[in-house]
């Protein structure tokens, strides 16, 4: 089985990015041939920074591997350390319906959150299907919000298929449903554009003055309290054990428990979760060429493999 995933290094990552993509990920590197990168030129259609989006892909790199990916078994790289996917994305453009990518979700909010429509922005979700046919993937493990990129990778494979004949495998997304949609701070869904994130490598005073600002009722501290509806319980079930959150349930149901200490128990939870990984960050970022020969190894493995895919399509379409 080949597994694929890519994350944009648009920002700093949150915990919504590390339960919706980056653990599931790594717990599937264990099963396949699995295939993990950095989608810089995606994040070109909101950053115009080289600065910033130079030292977020290294960040990035840097806090997937710390989080536990293991280059041994999946290849990190670039996304644009492949520039064939650039040639791919025209040519599924030209067989891309124009009604497909209007209907896209993730286009549409991001216009309505003011962005500019460009037409790379526009054009986002068939580099998305390059990204994942040019490996041959077979499983894609990704947050909820990203599903119907995957079907319209799936639409556009098929349209290929039947026009060319058969080219490209269909992936499947792989969502793992207690973690589709992690809350941010607001209880929204967790983002940064939204503001609500709590960051996996913030530093602590940052990350406990973010747990103690989420959002809750005004229940007093005596009362009874809905763990269901709970932010503070959502967040804290990603990280306890099924006996702690047996636990904390019955002091939610039982009443005489504020929300503040709550929220102490959560973050002392959270901080605790992320130690080990903290420490490996810093043994990564201690060893200067190891980041380099990461990616390096990886872009070559992936190079090896978009190079065959691509000599397919160039053959089946008469390039
Ligand atoms: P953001 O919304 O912060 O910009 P991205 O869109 O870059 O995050 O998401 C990167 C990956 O993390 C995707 O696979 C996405 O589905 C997942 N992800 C992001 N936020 C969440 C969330 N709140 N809950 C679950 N998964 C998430
Ligand atoms: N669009 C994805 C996101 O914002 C990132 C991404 C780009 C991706 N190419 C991909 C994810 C291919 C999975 C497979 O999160």
């Amino acid at each position: 089985m080949r597994i694929l995933s890519g994350i944009q290094p648009s920002g700093v990552l949150h915990i919504g990015n590390y339960f919706g993509m980056m653990q599931p990920a790594i717990a599937l590197q264990a099963e396949g041939e699995a295939f993990y990168f950095i989608a810089d030129y995606h994040a070109l259609t909101s950053l115009h920074n080289p600065e910033a989006l130079r030292e977020n892909s290294r960040r990035v790199a840097v806090d997937f591997l710390a989080c536990g990916l293991n280059p041994e078994r999946a290849a990190l790289f670039l996304q644009s350390a492949v520039p064939q996917v650039t040639e791919l994305t025209w040519i599924l453009s030209t067989i891309a319906p124009m009604g497909l990518l209007e209907r896209a979700h993730s286009y549409k909010d991001k216009i309505a959150r003011g962005m500019a429509a460009s037409a790379g922005l526009f054009n986002y979700p068939v580099l998305m299907a390059a990204d994942i046919l040019i490996y041959d993937s077979d499983t894609v493990p990704v947050g909820k919000d990203q599903k119907q990129h995957i079907e319209i990778t799936r639409d556009l494979a098929v349209k290929m298929n039947e026009t060319f004949g058969e080219i490209f495998k269909l992936p499947e997304p792989r969502i793992n449903a207690a973690t589709e949609v992690v809350p941010g701070i607001d209880g929204q869904k967790m983002s940064k554009s939204y503001h609500n994130n709590i960051d996996i490598f913030g530093d602590e005073k940052e990350t406990r003055k973010r747990v103690m600002s989420i959002v809750t009722d005004s229940t007093p501290v005596e009362m009874p309290k809905d763990p269901a509806g709970s932010t503070i319980f959502q967040l804290y079930s990603l990280f306890a054990s099924k006996n702690e959150v047996g636990g904390i349930r019955e002091q939610f149901q039982k009443g005489g428990t504020g929300y503040g200490d709550f929220k102490k128990q959560l973050f002392e939870k959270l901080w605790d979760y992320f130690a080990p990984m903290r420490k490996r960050r810093e043994e990564i970022l201690a060893d200067k060429s190891y980041i380099d020969d990461v990616l390096t190894r990886g872009a070559k493995r992936a190079n090896e493999i978009a190079d065959q895919v691509m000599q397919r399509v160039r053959t089946a379409i008469g390039l």
